[in-house]
């Protein structure tokens, strides 16, 4: 069994996505439209039963999580609340010499000589630009490559016979100032802010702009109020949602990896502060060892619920097919993490084009919720009975240590949202005499996943080659896409042997509708048998299932039992029609 070369697989991958209906370019008829993709049959059963795993892993089958359906235009204030008006952006730089958009973080450090020229005449007009340029050659390229490129860029400028003047040299290291491509210098960094702006309304002006959010996680903070006051929730609890998130990504790249439309599969889980914990339970408990530290407690702090929370999205990763082998965690350094959290976990996946983000896990603090409160006017603190009558028996000592500790939290946080030194120190002593009478606004710990980074997770890991030989030596290569039954597509083949015999085509139907009532089986009557496991395995179907001869009763004991294939090695076996729902349902849950 052939596995593809790493460099040739991302290929395969895309080809097998358009050829079998996975995923189509958008707007393909018209060039398509970078940035942005389209799900086929096969892909759009493939996404929605990922979601569906997430959302009843999430919510269904835990008690203390419920769900939340938003929209994706909410009031602009939301954004300026979040940070993501004023900060949401990458640092851009344009080719100078074919405008090529690039993000400046992300082009390839270059070392080599840089030509720098102080302008150009024109030899016949004797026309001056005074523009400065300069291009980056590697080393042992001639001079001449240099002022090839330079001259271009003048000739673009209006120069017809360019005289390039001023030509200096420069060693450079690991500079990112120049286009990977072509050796033009760029324009400087400047930031790009990456949400998509509309309008509200008949009126295109400044008073009606709004945003396509470009996370689904603001929605959740915004209503974390009213789910509160009307799902009889209580702290700690979460809110999960599903949905469309929408970035104007600089370089959109790698396949479905970095869209201009996505999706994600978002829970903010809301936790006490640890003061609270303390007052309410005597200690705090931290991370004792590495691992799944088991059912939740009531005197975990954040970095427990955090470190459940990592293991628990591991956990879900590995029942759907990406082993925790395919994984790594990635813990953001203190000079990565944004200001506001205090730690965040990226889980990263083995893509054939790099280790790369898959999820990401943070303890945002309170900062989400303590900015609506802020920005809105309206309180999104939660009070607690208990934590108001535990803190009435803390002793002295106790009191004033958590008191001083979430005082100072809170300073820290005023502060750094602006707010006057002053009016700070107020804002904190209230806060803290709020937590002595039970109120607080809560923390959050948020596992965050993109949708579509999933899907092409499952399709490279998924996909396999057979190469067979056959007795006359001809051979063939195969491709069998290795989906956990639970993510697959189609579940189930259903074929009768031949297409022709009324009675294995009416026995056959009626096995499609006793099984497609509860999972998506695929009737198929054309080909060989051969061929129709073969179109299966590239769909990654993990079961077929064949009526015969012996199905009808040509064998008495075989009547009514079917031949089962198994698409991973090929293995056949009899199987009562009776027993079949049972035991695909068993493997597909
Ligand atoms: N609320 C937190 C948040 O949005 P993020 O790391 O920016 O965090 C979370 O995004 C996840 O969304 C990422 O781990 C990734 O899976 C997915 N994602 C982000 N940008 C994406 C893009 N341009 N295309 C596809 N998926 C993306």
């Amino acid at each position: 069994m052939a596995e593809p070369k790493v460099n040739e697989l991302m290929e395969k991958v895309v080809s097998l996505c358009k050829r079998r209906g996975f995923v189509y370019q958008s707007s393909e008829i018209y060039g398509g439209i970078n940035g942005f993709w389209d799900y086929g049959p096969l892909g759009a059963e493939l996404k929605r039963n990922v979601k569906d795993l997430w959302w009843t892993s999430m919510t269904r089958r835990r008690d203390d999580v419920v769900g939340l359906e938003a929209t994706i235009i909410m009031h602009p204030q939301i954004w300026r609340a979040s940070g993501h008006v004023d900060t949401f952006s990458d640092p851009m730089a344009d080719c100078l010499l074919t405008r090529k958009r690039f993000r400046a973080d992300q082009i390839d450090p270059q070392s080599g000589t840089a030509y720098h020229y102080s302008g150009a005449r024109d030899a016949e007009t004797g026309k001056m630009v005074a523009e400065a340029y300069a291009v980056l050659l590697p080393a042992g390229k001639p001079p001449e490559s240099a002022r090839k490129v330079a001259t271009q860029y003048y000739q673009a400028r209006g120069l017809k016979q360019v005289e390039l003047e001023g030509e200096r040299t420069e060693k450079v290291e690991n500079s990112q100032r120049f286009n990977p491509e072509n050796g033009s210098l760029l324009t400087e960094p400047r930031p790009f802010n990456l949400m998509f702006k509309t309008y509200v309304g008949p009126v295109a002006d400044e008073d009606n702009v709004a945003y396509l959010r470009p996370e689904t996680a603001q929605a959740i903070f915004a209503q974390f109020k009213n789910v509160l006051e009307t799902s009889r929730q209580k702290v700690p609890f979460g809110i999960a949602q599903v949905g469309k998130a929408f970035r104007n990504e600089v370089t959109p790249r790698n396949f479905t990896f970095r869209s201009r439309e996505f999706e994600q599969m978002e829970l903010e889980f809301f936790i006490p502060p640890d003061e609270a914990v303390e007052a309410l339970t005597g200690s705090v408990a931290k991370p004792a060892a590495p691992g799944h530290p088991g059912a939740p407690q009531r005197n975990w702090g954040w970095q427990l619920w955090h470190q459940y929370w990592v293991e628990e999205r591991i956990r879900f990763y590995d029942s759907i097919g990406l082993p925790r082998t395919s994984l790594e965690e990635y813990w953001q350094k203190p000079d990565e993490l944004a200001h506001y959290a205090r730690a965040t976990v990226d889980l990263l996946f083995k893509f054939p084009f790099g280790t790369q983000e898959l999820e990401g896990i943070a303890a945002r603090s309170d900062f989400d919720l303590s900015q609506h409160e802020r920005c809105s006017g309206k309180s999104q603190g939660v009070f607690d009975e208990e934590l108001r009558t535990a803190w009435g028996k803390l002793d002295e000592a106790t009191r004033q240590r958590l008191s001083d500790s979430y005082f100072q939290h809170r300073q820290k946080y005023l502060l750094k949202a602006g707010v006057p030194a002053e009016q700070a120190a107020r804002d904190a002593k209230e806060d803290a005499e709020g937590l002595a009478k039970g109120q607080y606004i809560p923390h959050v710990i948020e596992p965050s996943a993109g949708v579509d980074r999933l899907i092409l997770g499952l399709l490279t890991n998924a996909y396999s080659e057979v190469t067979t030989t056959d007795d006359k030596g001809k051979t063939e290569t195969r491709v069998i896409l290795r989906f956990h039954p639970k993510v697959a597509p189609i579940k189930v083949g259903v074929f009768p042997l031949l297409k022709n015999k009324p009675e294995l085509v009416a026995k056959a139907r009626e096995v499609n509708e006793l099984l497609r009532a509860h999972m998506m089986s695929f009737y198929d009557d054309a080909g060989a048998i051969g061929r129709r496991y073969a179109r299966q395995d590239e769909a990654g179907t993990p079961f077929c299932v064949t009526i015969d001869f012996d199905t009808l009763g040509e064998t008495p004991e075989l009547k009514d039992t079917v031949t089962l294939r198994y698409r991973d090695d090929g293995r056949q076996e009899r199987m009562p029609i009776s027993a079949l729902l049972g035991f695909l349902l068993e493997r597909i849950r």
